[in-house]
């Protein structure tokens, strides 16, 4: 496993296993690396010869008052992580590497994010956009692995790929839970041990939702309800939103059919934690969607 950190060595590297047709297997985190993500790397590992992992706390996505220094980072344990997954190149550059100078440049989203964070974190999906669009463009992939965790994002990549054109793959893996089913994430560890205590009521509330939806409940209102009041009576987090859209359009329903997701965001003390389901409805009742069309 090679560790790369300047776009030159990456852009080398990449034209050679180009050169003998090699397929690449793209995984962009943030670092921090936890089971999720070494679900999607995987993945990646199964389905392609070169498998590259890039680890970037990137700020363009992060507001003026959002988490980017305080943002947890561990470079030798990640290293370590990705040599036992089999990743064969690692991109790790430093800010100054990728943005060299105020840009010039950016990539703008217009649709799919006036709602859940993108109404909440007003430009954090344009940050999210722009980088992609660099990485993308320095390592060339086959594939690239987003975890539905961030189905906003999901849903945000998918159009980026399709509208600019981008000869990729994209392939959405499912959300990788702990035991209690809290969703997996880097920022769990700013979670107090109290609040850590009582986050799984964020899933717990999700599979109300399911199980109602099941017995056949089909007023989104309803569902929103039964999980606010939930996470409300088991938890000090604040909401940040419960929300159901059409999904991967991200439009608002009147009536639950179809595919569709239920998102929730809430503050705690030092950390914001997101999480969804999706469901299709289209296809088996309540049955939770595994492989869906993006
Ligand atoms: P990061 O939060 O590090 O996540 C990297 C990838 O891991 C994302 O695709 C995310 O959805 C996935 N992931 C995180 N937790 C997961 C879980 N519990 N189960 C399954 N997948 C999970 O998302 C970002 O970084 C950044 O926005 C990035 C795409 C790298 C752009 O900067």
């Amino acid at each position: 496993m090679r560790v790369i950190t300047t776009i030159q060595e990456m852009r080398k590297e990449i034209s050679k296993q180009k050169s003998h047709s090699k397929s690449i297997g793209f995984v962009p985190t943030m670092g921090f690396l936890h089971e999720g993500h070494l679900t999607l790397l995987k993945k990646a590992r199964i389905e392609n010869d070169i498998v590259v992992l890039s680890i970037f706390v990137n700020p363009l996505q992060f507001g003026p008052k959002e988490d980017f220094s305080t943002y947890p980072r561990d470079f030798a344990r990640d290293q370590s992580l990705a040599e036992c997954e089999g990743v064969d190149l690692i991109f790790y550059p430093s800010v100054e590497e990728m943005y060299p100078h105020k840009t010039s440049a950016r990539v703008i989203i217009q649709d799919r994010t006036d709602v859940l964070c993108g109404k909440s974190r007003p430009g954090h999906f344009d940050g999210v956009a722009t980088v992609l669009t660099k990485l993308f463009n320095i390592v060339l992939p086959t594939r690239a692995y987003f975890g539905t965790k961030d189905a906003q994002q999901v849903a945000v990549v998918e159009g980026l790929i399709s509208d600019l054109n981008f000869p990729i793959e994209l392939i959405p893996v499912e959300i990788v839970r702990e035991e209690d089913g809290l969703a997996k994430s880097s920022r769990n560890v700013n979670l107090l041990p109290e609040e850590r205590a009582k986050a799984s009521v964020l899933y717990k509330s999700l599979t109300a939702a399911k199980e109602a939806i099941d017995k056949g409940v089909r007023d989104p209102e309803a569902i929103k309800t039964l999980v606010s009041t939930m996470i409300r009576s088991e938890s000090n987090g604040k909401i940040d939103y419960v929300e159901i859209y059409s999904y991967p359009q991200l439009k608002s329903v009147e009536y639950l059919a179809d595919i569709f997701i239920i998102a929730l965001a809430v503050q705690f003390s030092r950390v914001r934690l997101i999480d969804n389901i999706i469901l299709d409805l289209g296809q088996e009742i309540g049955g939770e969607n595994e492989c869906f069309d993006t």
